[in-house]
């Protein structure tokens, strides 16, 4: 069997063909990076448009590494949320298109979930229960899987997500686009200790983070310092906030991993390509005794594969919808990170 996955949420317009033993035949990503540099940030109406000039591109050249001609395919998949609305409706309706014309089931997938089924991808002996840490540009949560396919919201952002914090700083300093790449290189050289960073704390104990907080910070040390982009002292200032990033998200992970005793640990999500990031969680996993995950870089950022391997996992678990034209797309909230009531009462120890 063969899937064929679509995902345009933001702004990578991206289609892969796996085979249901998970094997990725191809996986084609056209990042718009350079149309967006400009303005600092993705500029929703410009994503739109420019997924609807290279979808038809995408996918074809998908189809064309894989080897695999569009009858050949027996199921489509693809991103309906969350994510940017109108580059949503692009992948979705081009995903319409073709399951209605060749007759296939069409399986619409959650972004946030795909991002965490990413390193099922590489790692089918991930151990349950599980705890993922998904942090991105638009997404920094903390789930509990008790088993396959079944998400429990234990943590997440109360405002920016980690990504979003570093691409703002990023933007402040004239850095460029995204930021967090870019952060990563500049910081290599610079000694984190020469500036000091304190983290928000949730008053309720929860395992919720705030990256507001921390881009404030971020913000008075710049201005009190006169830091600009061309000052000796950057790469310090930019090693201190990455870590500082990488300390506020560990400190929830280690508190939920305590709290919840999981026998392995999923780092994924585009920040997940950081390397102070992937070293730090590993070590700290590996410290508490228990396995990490981590996807290869290419796999942590936005990319169609991931939607791929979890329309396999919902098919062979009997989870997925096959009614390709009602689908529709979501742009905030997953239906998945609305926490139940319960979650949101203080932690008792
Ligand atoms: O998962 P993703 O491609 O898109 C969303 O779903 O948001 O993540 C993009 C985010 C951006 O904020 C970008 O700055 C960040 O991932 N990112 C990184 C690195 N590579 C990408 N952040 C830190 N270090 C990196 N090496
Ligand atoms: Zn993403």
């Amino acid at each position: 069997m063969n899937v064929l996955a679509i995902e345009t949420s933001c702004d990578e317009t991206a289609a892969a063909v796996l085979r249901d033993d998970l094997t990725v035949l191809s996986n084609i990503v056209l990042s718009q990076d350079e149309i967006h540099a400009p303005y600092g940030g993705v500029v929703p109406e410009l994503a739109s448009r420019r997924h609807l000039q290279s979808i038809d591109l995408v996918v074809r050249e998908s189809l064309d590494r894989a080897n695999v001609s569009l009858d050949e395919i027996d199921n489509f998949a693809v991103t309906q949320g969350p994510g940017l609305i109108g580059s949503l409706l692009v992948g979705l309706s081009f995903a319409k298109g073709l399951a209605y014309f060749f007759r296939r089931p069409l399986i619409g997938i959650d972004h946030v979930q795909a991002h965490i089924e990413s390193a099922f991808l590489e790692h089918r002996e991930i151990a349950f229960p599980a705890l993922a840490l998904i942090v991105s540009g638009g997404h920094t949560s903390i789930f509990s899987l008790k088993k396959p396919l079944a998400y429990d919201l234990i943590g997440r952002t109360r405002d920016d997500a980690a990504g979003e914090a570093l691409d703002k700083i990023a933007k402040f300093l004239d850095l460029g686009y995204p930021g967090g790449p870019i952060i990563q290189q500049l910081a290599e050289r610079g000694d984190p200790a020469r500036f000091e960073f304190s983290l928000p704390r949730m008053t309720d104990r929860s395992l919720d983070f705030s990256f507001s907080g921390l881009k404030t910070a971020a913000l008075r040390i710049i201005r009190e310092n006169g830091l600009t982009k061309t000052d000796d002292r950057l790469a310090d200032f930019l090693a201190a906030f990455e870590s500082a990033v990488v300390r506020a998200l560990l400190e929830n992970v280690v508190r939920a991993a305590e709290r919840l005793k999981p026998r392995s640990l999923i780092l994924c999500g585009g920040v997940a390509r950081n390397r102070r990031l992937r070293t730090e969680f590993e070590k700290q996993t590996r410290e508490a005794g228990m396995t990490s995950f981590i996807p290869s870089p290419k796999l942590c950022t936005d990319n169609a594969a991931m939607v791929g391997a979890l329309a396999i996992a919902k098919l062979k678990s009997g989870q997925a919808l096959e009614s390709p034209l009602d689908l529709d797309a979501y742009p905030r909230q997953s239906p998945l990170e609305i926490i139940p009531p319960d979650h949101r009462r203080p932690a008792k120890r």
